[in-house]
């Protein structure tokens, strides 16, 4: 029963769409009708600008961490990752956005703040690394996707192992169409970094 709870809950906090609150209410934009359509923190910064995507990517990742923390909340057996994978769900389908949502990026980045914060800092160290290299947010995030199941693999923790792998496995599905790009040579590179 506990169980259910904290899963119904976990994902209709990954289901907020930040994204979409943030640029209907401040600038009359469904981010989801411009540039790659992904409602997320990359392409509100490309949409709406920095001040915009900061505020979306923290949220984004709060949504994870906060979900993540539910079972201690309610006392409950249940392990953290668990919970997180359900807001990862959310964030990707979301109730409150006709189910079109984002990559589960952040928010996957959020539920391992929560559960391996060290493991968190490396990924971003990552993240940032291959942006700084490659220019691409995409590539930049399924090779932070990558390192995480190496990292688990490397500290053997099981329900860790299996957790990012489902996390990477959503990461690299819900970024076909950017490999498909990256392959064409058409997806966009950042100009603000480097
Ligand atoms: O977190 C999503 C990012 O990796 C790619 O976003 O908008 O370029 O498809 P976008």
């Amino acid at each position: 029963m506990i169980y259910g709870i904290i899963i119904i809950l976990a994902y209709l906090l990954g289901s907020i769409p930040s994204g979409l609150i943030v640029g209907k209410a401040f600038y009359g934009v469904d981010i989801r009708e411009h540039g790659s359509g992904n409602l997320g923190g990359t392409n509100t910064f490309r949409t709406l600008g920095i001040k915009a995507g900061m505020i979306v990517t923290i949220a984004d990742i709060l949504k994870g961490t906060l979900a993540a923390a539910l079972p201690f909340f309610f006392g409950s057996d249940m392990h953290p990752l668990m919970a997180g994978v359900f807001a990862v769900v959310g964030h990707m389908y979301p109730l409150f956005a006709g189910f079109r949502g984002g990559k589960a990026v952040a928010t996957s980045g959020g539920v391992l703040l929560a559960y391996v914060p060290l493991m968190f800092l490396i990924i971003l160290g990552v993240f940032f690394l291959s942006l700084y290299i490659t220019k691409y947010v995409s590539l930049s995030s399924i090779m932070a996707a990558i390192v995480s199941i190496i990292y688990a693999l490397i500290i053997w923790d099981i329900p860790l192992i299996i957790v990012v792998s489902i996390l990477g496995f959503f990461v690299i599905y819900r970024h076909r169409a950017n490999i498909k790009r990256i392959r064409n040579k058409t997806e966009p590179k950042i100009k603000w970094l480097g």
